[in-house]
């Protein structure tokens, strides 16, 4: 039996790939590279000495993904694949409703007809909306979500549930990340963005070596300690092992079943700036501009059901997230693209 993965090669996607090899699964990726690089296989290699399979395919393609379910011996599939990127669905709301919501519609056909029953769901925080209080649980009111991105997510998470209500699916775990950051300790993978990052993390690490001149913080009047906004950052080793704990149950254990993937401890920018800065040694030159539209003053979660039912807790605190994603950013200044310079040792 192998395990489908979907989105393989991107961010969460190639870190969970690692923790299922090291785990003993035999997996299967499915990537078309939209979001990511081809040299992230080699990767991959390179850290596990593991062989898996990998197709270039579309999600949205329905012969291929029958072709991938004729070819192997699919028994789930943790399904990655789409577009994430929160300001670019505000500007294209169509392509974003299309893809995410047909690369689902596909998959699940494709896993009807070849009776494979098992789906984990990279979900996100972004379906609570605006929550009125932390720490957030898995009960709490969901939406109205902020932009179309967050609700192709609310959108699948409804569409999975039916689903697997009507007996399409057998088991349906939706996770929902935090704000996922740091990377493989080797160096080796970690995130890739196109162009200037648009969340924190990756854009501190840039600032940190220099690459570009100078964080903005956004907002310094919330309501919170030392007013910037308060979020939960998981590693995302941690986040990748809590897809294992929840394959292994999901494989057992049938139904529709939520779980909040976090740590559950909130950091404000100012402290991920000084955590940032004590684990590398470096300043990280910031000024203060207006709030971002759409961000919401404190959101972290309450994992404990995760610990509860899929026996999974976050293991790393801050500064390893800090020090891990640096070390990433200086063995790869260019991202995967480094490669090409022949400098890059594995
Ligand atoms: P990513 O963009 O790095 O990875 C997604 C991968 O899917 C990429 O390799 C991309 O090439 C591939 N892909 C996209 N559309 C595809 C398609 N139609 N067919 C085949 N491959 C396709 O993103 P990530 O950060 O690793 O996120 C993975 C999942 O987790 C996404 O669904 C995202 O919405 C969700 N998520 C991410 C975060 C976060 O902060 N990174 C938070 C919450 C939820
Ligand atoms: C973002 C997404 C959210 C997704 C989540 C998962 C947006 C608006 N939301 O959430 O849908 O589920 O990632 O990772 O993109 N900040 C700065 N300066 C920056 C960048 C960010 O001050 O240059 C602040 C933000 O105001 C926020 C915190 O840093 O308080 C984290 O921001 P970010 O990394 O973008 O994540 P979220 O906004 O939590």
């Amino acid at each position: 039996m192998k395990i489908l993965v979907t989105g393989g090669a991107g961010f969460i996607g190639s870190h969970t790939c690692v923790e299922l090899l090291n785990s003993g699964y035999e997996i299967v990726i499915a990537d078309n590279f939209s979001n990511s690089k081809p040299e992230v296989l080699n990767r991959l290699t390179a850290i596990t000495r593991k062989p898996f399979d990998f197709c270039e395919a579309d999600i949205r393609d329905r012969v291929a993904m029958d072709a991938i379910f004729d070819r192997f011996d699919i028994g789930a599939v943790i399904h990655f694949a789409g577009l994430k990127s929160v300001g670019e669905s505000v500007e294209k709301p169509l392509e974003y409703y299309s893809h995410n919501l047909n690369a689902t519609f596909t998959l699940c056909e494709s896993m009807e007809k070849h009776r494979v029953g098992c789906l984990i769901f990279s979900s996100s925080a972004t379906v609570y909306g605006s929550p009125d209080t932390a720490p957030v649980r898995e009960d709490f009111p969901l939406g109205p979500t902020t932009n179309p991105y967050g609700e192709t997510k609310l959108m699948q998470e409804r569409i999975l549930r039916d689903l697997e209500s009507a007996g399409v699916l057998d088991s349906v775990y939706l996770l929902r990340y935090f704000n996922p950051i740091g990377a493989h300790e080797s160096g080796l993978i970690g995130e890739d963005p196109n162009g200037i990052p648009n969340n924190l993390l990756p854009y501190i690490s840039k600032v940190s070596v220099g690459k570009l001149p100078y964080l903005s913080v956004y907002g310094n009047d919330y309501p919170t300690p030392d007013g910037s906004g308060i979020r939960d950052y998981i590693h995302v080793v941690d986040l990748a092992r809590a897809h294992v704990a929840a394959l292994r149950c999901a494989l057992k254990k049938k139904g529709t079943h939520v779980y909040n993937i976090g740590t559950g401890r909130g950091y404000s920018v100012f402290e991920i700036i000084a955590a940032y800065e004590k684990a590398t040694g470096r300043k990280v030159p910031y000024v203060v501009t207006d709030r971002r539209p759409g961000d919401v003053a404190v959101s972290y979660s309450d994992p404990s059901l995760a610990e509860k039912e899929l026996g999974w807790k976050a293991e790393y605190g801050i500064e390893r997230m800090c020090v891990d994603a640096d070390r990433w950013q200086t063995k790869n200044p260019d991202g995967y693209e480094t490669i090409k310079d022949k400098f890059f040792q594995y």
